[in-house]
């Protein structure tokens, strides 16, 4: 039997998404890639594409550009701050990913990390505005998961990442594979 062939693609910015990644393809013996650096057709190649991407202000990084391409079978993992047992699945799947498809595509929610230092200009001179603009807006216990994660880490360096929360979705891919 031939070994189903299968690719790891991440859109990130901090690093804790690329971290996930590397353990999963590492797991799969699969190809590693940036988005950047797959061609329009290039998932084509792949039985499987497990795609991981940041989650940044409700948005799954690069998911857009995702959904433009095409390809066989698609699994996702996101990667925030929220924790994962907090995260409003619901609303996430509903922003990012068609009504067509939401049905057709597993997704997996990983804890992240943060550190300031390694965003851009834009992105580190907007998080005490943000955080500012939050508090004025609601009471402590009015806050959504994401506002409380945002609070508690903006100006933090945290690596919440974990191997075995990977677990789930490699015995879903081993079974889908298998
Ligand atoms: C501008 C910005 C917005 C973010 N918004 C969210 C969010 O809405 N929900 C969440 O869970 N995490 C949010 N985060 C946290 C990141 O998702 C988290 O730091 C994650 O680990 C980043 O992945 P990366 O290290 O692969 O870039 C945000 C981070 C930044 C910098």
């Amino acid at each position: 039997m031939t070994r189903k062939k299968i690719a790891v693609i991440y859109k990130a910015k901090i690093g804790m998404t690329k971290q996930y990644a590397t353990w999963i393809a590492e797991a799969f013996k699969a190809d590693l890639l940036e988005l950047s650096e797959i061609e329009q057709f290039g998932m084509l190649k792949y039985d499987l594409v497990i795609f991981g991407g940041a989650i940044s202000a409700g948005t799954i990084r690069g998911i857009n550009d995702l959904m433009k391409r095409a390809y066989r079978e698609l699994v996702i993992f996101t990667v925030g701050m929220t924790p994962p047992s907090d995260l409003d699945h619901h609303a996430l799947l509903e922003r990012n990913i068609p009504a067509d498809r939401r049905t057709k595509t597993p997704v997996f929610h990983f804890h992240g990390g943060f550190d300031c230092k390694m965003l851009g200009f834009f992105e580190r001179t907007i998080l005490v505005p943000i955080k500012s603009f939050i508090l004025k807006l609601k009471p402590t216990h009015k806050l959504t998961a994401d506002e409380r994660a945002f609070l508690k880490y903006y100006d933090k360096q945290v690596d919440l990442c974990k191997w075995k929360s990977i677990l789930p979705l490699l015995e879903y891919v081993h079974e889908k594979v298998a």
